[in-house]
């Protein structure tokens, strides 16, 4: 999955940011075209009521910026609740803005209709984590991965050619086109997931934990087959993950988000072997190293407590209930993406180690 552009990512500004916000080019952009580009990325829900009074709003997603090249693959890495869903779930429109933009190939797509949203749709798909809750139990597999080309008005006679060339693709065989999904393994259902988001032929697919649910020896196959279709089709994937263990094999680069924000975004190796942010560095230590020697060695950074509220975000940055490093300054300004080490990746601290 090799990228024709790399860029970086920063965070919008909010009021009590401080520090200059750095061009979101400066850190290894070569002036070419993203397929997607990302800019002050807000979601606010709103909050529940409880006992007939309504809570705060919850601020999900707080202003990200990303950008994807042609062929790349940008990992999405955080706690649960942090926001990585939603995110993704705007980038394709699943799911409404409440402020931001979002360009596909250069385009504009914030504000468009459902119908103006079709054509481009096409090349905009979704993996979902639960391969058997997103396929309809009742639908043969040729239908389901018919469903999105019948929608752009494929005939059904083409569809279900098509469908039996993609089922090929994904390792299942076209014998399988008129079972249901529950006849099949977590895997062999996400291979049908993948196969759907494929018949469209996209350009760039939002895949959301697609292994997460799966076992453990069935997760590198489906890694597997992505990494081997991006190459093929020279897709775009957005992978997120809970972990950086996942994303290590298949990114370029990697997003690392904390409470609705992107705290560090670089070139995969920099970023797993200098990781800037406290945050990342408790991340990474979390993942098993294949050294045996080594991995004896590996010291776990614990995290004291659960991840904030996004409903009542602490102030200034918001890890530093969190952060082993945190300092005065941390708990009243909040840091912004500021370019660290070669310039190739960002990080939002105020001490961001630069060895
Ligand atoms: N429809 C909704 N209404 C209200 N709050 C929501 C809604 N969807 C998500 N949230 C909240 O927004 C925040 C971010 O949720 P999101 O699902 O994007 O996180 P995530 O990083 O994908 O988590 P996970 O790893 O568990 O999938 C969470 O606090 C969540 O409770
Ligand atoms: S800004 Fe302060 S609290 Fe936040 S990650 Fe950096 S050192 Fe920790
Ligand atoms: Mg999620």
């Amino acid at each position: 999955m090799k990228p024709t552009y790399s860029k970086s990512s920063r965070s919008s500004a909010g009021p009590e940011e401080t520090g200059p916000a750095p061009d979101s080019r400066t850190a290894g952009g070569d002036g070419a075209s993203p397929l997607l580009s990302v800019r002050g990325l807000v979601k606010t829900f709103p909050g529940r009521r409880v006992l007939g009074r309504a809570a705060a709003p919850v601020r999900a997603v707080d202003g990200v910026d990303l950008e994807l090249a042609a062929g790349e693959t940008l990992g999405l890495v955080g706690e649960s609740g942090c926001g990585k869903s939603t995110t993704g779930r705007m980038l394709v429109r699943l799911l409404e803005p409440t402020a931001g933009a979002v360009e596909f190939e250069g385009r504009d797509i914030t504000h468009l209709s459902q119908r103006e949203l079709r054509p481009v749709r096409r090349h905009l798909q979704i993996i979902f984590q639960d391969p058997h809750a997103s396929l309809n139990p009742r639908q043969t597999v040729a239908r389901i991965i018919s469903e999105p080309l019948l929608v752009q008005g494929a005939t059904v006679r083409a569809a279900r050619d098509r469908a039996a060339e993609l089922l090929d693709l994904v390792g299942l065989g076209s014998e399988h086109l008129d079972r249901h999904p529950y006849r099949f393994s977590g895997g062999q259902a996400q291979r049908i997931g993948i196969a759907r988001a494929l018949a469209t032929g996209p350009r760039l697919i939002v895949a959301d934990e697609p292994v997460s649910a799966l076992d453990v020896s069935v997760q590198a196959q489906v890694v597997n087959l992505m990494e081997r279709l991006g190459d093929e089709l020279g897709l775009s994937f957005l992978f997120i993950a809970h972990d950086l263990s996942v994303v290590k094999r298949v990114c370029d680069r990697v997003a690392v988000m904390y409470l609705g924000r992107i705290v560090e975004i670089g070139e995969k190796r920099e970023l797993y072997d200098r990781p800037a942010h406290p945050y990342t560095r408790a991340l990474l230590s979390a993942v098993p190293l294949p050294d045996p020697a080594a991995e004896r060695r590996r010291e776990r950074i614990l995290l004291l407590g659960d991840p904030p509220s996004p409903a009542a975000p602490p102030s200034g940055c918001g890890f530093h209930p969190r952060c082993p490093k945190a300092q005065a300054v941390c708990r009243t300004e909040r840091p912004l993406l500021q370019v660290v080490g070669s310039g190739a990746r960002t990080a939002a601290c105020h001490f961001p180690e630069t060895g």
